[in-house]
């Protein structure tokens, strides 16, 4: 049973009324640029796009989809995609620069797509975003066939566990990277570059009950590292867990 304080419950509305993503779209997509920001360029793309080439999937769903970069790149690849995102500004912009796609303004705790009609559905740092992410899951393994793929990225719960502050400068000069209350499931507010917007904190375990409680498989479980740009952010990214990705089928 997840703790919840009332202040919790209190972010847990705000996360519901949008988590800061209406008021950061346009830093957003300026963050995002064409080719999206480090961490998805030289460390998740890459490893994401792998899991997907070669593999037969024919049509994706994209939950959290933002301006729907990771849709246009499936789409390279010949799969079908529908992509979700409840913010409206980010829908329009994934429409402009895609307007044959699919797009849709959708909560993913209340998708209502029909049962079984993807074989890949796909969390690209979403589900840090959503605040019923037990629901949110269990209407992801619903939209996917039997025998389909959950391919999810995100950000570790080492790292979430660090915000808001994450990096500080200690007293002997040294950079460090500092978690705390591990175990407490909470909502925090971060901001860099013009973006503000709600993130959780959620163990680990959180994410893998929800996950096991459907049946699903774990089929492939990575960490992956930075392969290129800014060598001190490349260091970064080996000094402390940002990313992992998983795959689960569906039984
Ligand atoms: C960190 S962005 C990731 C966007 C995109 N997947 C990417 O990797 O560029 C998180 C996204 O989750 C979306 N989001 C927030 N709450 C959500 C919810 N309840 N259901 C689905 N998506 C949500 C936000 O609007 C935002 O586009």
């Amino acid at each position: 049973m997840q703790r919840r304080s009332a202040g919790n419950q209190r972010l847990h509305e705000d996360g519901k009324r949008g988590g800061g993503w209406d008021d950061s779209a346009a830093a957003w997509l300026r963050e995002m640029g064409d080719d999206g920001d480090y961490g998805r360029k030289y460390v998740l793309d890459a490893p994401m796009l792998a899991r997907v080439r070669g593999r037969g999937f024919t049509s994706a769903l994209d939950v959290g989809c933002g301006e729907g970069r990771f849709c246009r790149l499936l789409q390279r690849d010949g799969v079908q995609t529908v992509g979700i995102d409840p913010t409206i500004a980010l829908i329009e912009r994934a429409r402009a620069l895609d307007p044959a796609g699919d797009y849709r303004i959708a909560r993913a705790e209340t998708l209502d797509v029909p049962a079984g009609s993807f074989d890949l559905v796909v969390s690209y740092l979403s589900l840090i975003d959503i605040p019923d992410v037990a629901r949110a899951i269990a209407r992801m393994v619903d939209a996917l066939r039997p025998g389909g793929t959950l391919l999810i990225a995100n950000l570790t719960s080492f790292n979430t566990a660090g915000m808001p502050d994450g990096w500080t400068t200690g007293s002997d000069g040294r950079r460090r990277f500092c978690i705390d209350h591990y175990l407490d499931e909470r909502a925090v507010w971060v901001s860099w570059r013009g973006i503000r917007v709600q993130n959780w904190h959620r163990p680990l375990g959180t994410y893998m009950t929800a996950l096991l409680d459907h049946q699903l498989v774990l089929r492939h479980f990575v960490e992956p590292a930075a392969t290129g740009g800014d060598p001190e952010k490349a260091d970064r990214y080996r000094r402390v867990p940002y990313f992992y990705i998983m795959e689960w089928q569906k039984p």
